[in-house]
């Protein structure tokens, strides 16, 4: 949530700045604004609204080497020009951007006004350009870590000082802070994603840390209440293709991500398949068989698509161990004094490994003594870094706001762990090979639905059309029309609910007409026939229907009515929930296109939630 660009070095720092703040701007598109250091001083220019507003807004003759940069998603007060980051005091001679919360913001801005300061702005953040201003300390690095030390919440911060103007000194607590090295020059960034097209020489700072930043290099530093001490961060080289963070010819991350579905599931099943024992290996988890035997229970946690996707997970676990599993929003989990049990384990599904919830779902199962493992995409994350060991998704960065490759991978991920914890228990090594089969088979059943888009764009298109809609299954088909509904009213701002199929005659069906169309999950498993009379009630309604099905299924009468089908290629039951998944990204994502939506930055919402 909200993006940090720094830059000091040989050139302009502006139009670096408006390009880096351009590549983070999936992580907050409300408003935004740079500050420079030129021989003037500090020049400020900040707007509400996208980054290219910004970037024809700005002042001819806005020269300086070094300046910082931010894109935001509003936490205090509304989107507007003096909301925007930067930040600055009264003169105008500090100027700061942050990511986070300062949870004491009230309390410091109360302080701020007694004592005669006239604060402008509605947000927390303001308050720490007045802090470092009002300090006396020799040095900037010193004046920061005053400040900070006032400071309860989190926060990843990067101030310009007019008074120290080769330098931008940057601090982390619980916000990502990278710096990137280049030649004579040097970047600040809260995401790789800011940094690729300079540098992939990078240096990530841990929490509790904070740096000097000049064009020559970099210092570190442990922040402690007797100010900075010198800690030892060197940088080094990230692998990672730089053009994976570009759209390319696509329309939109989010159909670039789609499509890469294919490859990127093959690179997470890559070395973890073992045909001989019918099992998967991941190293990553750091439990061996005996302790692997020795779970009793499997808690999943996640936010949004992550908590549904693991909900597919917590049912795959049951199915192909027989351990009891469930998923729980990771938001909730630390509200309700959860017991934490020994034998059971933990995992936090993330694919930015940032979302806050999660983060503080996982501090508190490790506060109460409990193992957790992750389920992530981005490495060296802060939930990556958390937790006792985990399973990589190496689906590469993804963009967009509404996940997609990322979520089919966790899906996979949730499969290799559940094959491993079977095959240590009484999944035969038949069935284990059975399931290798399988999940070797997902790339291409993924490829050939991807291949049906233009086959489904007229039923999106059916379905933007629609003020409201509802999404059903049951059982392993309940968390696909979850993700369904989830995605669907992300990315195309259509009230789609989501419901289980067998609890519709309990309430909603109220709802069903002729304006309502359901869009129906139903695979060939053991609930179909029950699963098509619930059709047989839609339509009776006069309910027009979508159904993701199989290849055979019989709808019956219900075909002669308003009803399209979907067929998704056929995998063994316990994996159908991703095949029946990814239409249903093809239909959220047509129906956005058709209504002319920005796809990748839908309104109100931001890459990664990094506040509660
Ligand atoms: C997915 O399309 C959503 N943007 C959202 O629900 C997301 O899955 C959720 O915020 C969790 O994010 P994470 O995977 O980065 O933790």
């Amino acid at each position: 949530m909200c993006g940090i660009v720094g830059y000091i070095g040989t050139q302009q720092a502006a139009p670096l700045l408006l390009e880096g703040l351009t590549r983070l701007e999936h992580r907050g598109y409300d408003s935004a604004g740079v500050a420079v250091i030129g021989g003037s001083g500090v020049r400020v220019a900040k707007k509400a609204g996208r980054v290219r507003d910004l970037g024809e807004s700005l002042p001819k003759r806005f020269a300086g080497r070094a300046g910082i940069g931010h894109t935001r998603w509003a936490t205090h007060g509304p989107a507007n020009d003096v909301n925007a980051h930067p930040h600055t005091d009264a003169e105008g001679r500090v100027a700061v951007v942050h990511n986070g919360i300062i949870d004491n913001a009230a309390a410091l801005r109360a302080e701020l006004i007694e004592g005669g300061v006239e604060l402008i702005s509605d947000t927390d953040t303001e308050v720490l350009a007045h802090l470092v201003a009002a300090s006396t300390a020799e040095t900037l690095e010193e004046r920061v870590a005053e400040a900070l030390a006032r400071v309860e919440g989190t926060y990843g911060v990067a101030f310009v000082h007019a008074d120290f103007p080769d330098r931008i000194v940057v601090a982390r607590n619980g916000s990502p802070l990278i710096i990137g090295v280049g030649e004579k020059e040097m970047h600040v960034a809260s995401d790789l994603a800011a940094l690729v097209r300079y540098t992939t020489t990078v240096a990530h700072l841990d929490d509790g840390e904070m740096a000097t930043v000049t064009s020559a290099g970099f210092t570190t530093y442990r922040l402690s209440p007797s100010g900075p001490s010198a800690v030892d961060r060197r940088a080094a080289a990230v692998d990672i293709d730089p053009s994976e963070y570009d759209a390319g010819d696509t329309d939109s991350f989010m159909h670039k991500e789609m499509r890469e579905q294919p490859a990127v599931a093959e690179r997470v099943l890559r070395g973890r398949l073992d045909e001989r024992f019918g099992t998967s290996h991941l190293g990553g988890l750091e439990l061996d068989a005996r302790e692997l035997r020795a779970i009793r229970r499997i808690k999943i946690l996640g936010c949004g698509s992550a908590y549904y996707v693991g909900q597919m997970g917590a049912a795959l676990v049951e199915e192909l161990a027989r351990i009891p599993a469930d998923a729980e929003a990771a938001s909730e989990f630390r509200y309700r004094n959860p017991i934490i049990e020994p034998d059971t384990l933990y995992v936090a599904v993330s694919q930015s490994g940032e979302t806050i919830d999660t983060l503080l779902a996982i501090q508190e199962i490790k506060r109460k003594g409990g193992r957790v493992i992750g389920v992530v995409n981005v490495v060296g994350s802060a939930i990556a870094r958390e937790v006792d060991g985990g399973i990589y998704l190496h689906a590469g960065p993804e963009v967009a706001v509404a996940s997609t490759k990322a979520l089919t991978n966790m899906f996979l991920a949730f499969a290799l762990l559940a094959l491993q914890l079977g095959r240590v228990r009484d999944l035969s090594l038949a069935e284990g090979k059975e399931l290798i089969t399988a999940l070797s088979d997902l790339p291409d059943q993924i490829q050939q639905i991807l291949e049906s888009e233009e086959k489904l764009a007229p039923i999106a298109e059916r379905l933007a059309e629609a003020a409201s809609l509802f999404f059903i299954g049951r059982v392993r088909g309940y968390p696909v029309a979850r993700e369904g509904a989830q995605k669907f009213k992300e990315i195309s701002y259509r009230h789609a609910e989501a419901y289980q199929t067998s609890e519709l005659k309990h309430g909603p069906l109220a709802l069903i007409s002729t304006e309502v169309p359901t869009v129906a999950i139903v695979p060939d498993d053991e609930l179909v026939e029950r699963n098509v009379a619930a059709l047989h009630e839609i339509a009776a309604r006069g309910g027009p229907l979508v159904v993701v099905t199989h290849d055979g299924v019989d709808l019956g009468e219900v075909v002669k009515g308003d009803c399209h089908r979907i067929d998704v290629p056929r995998s063994v039951r316990a994996l159908d929930p991703i095949l029946l998944t990814v239409p249903l990204q093809v239909l959220a994502y047509r129906a956005a296109l058709h209504l002319g939506l920005d796809i990748d930055k839908p309104r109100n919402l931001a890459k990664s939630v990094t506040v509660e």
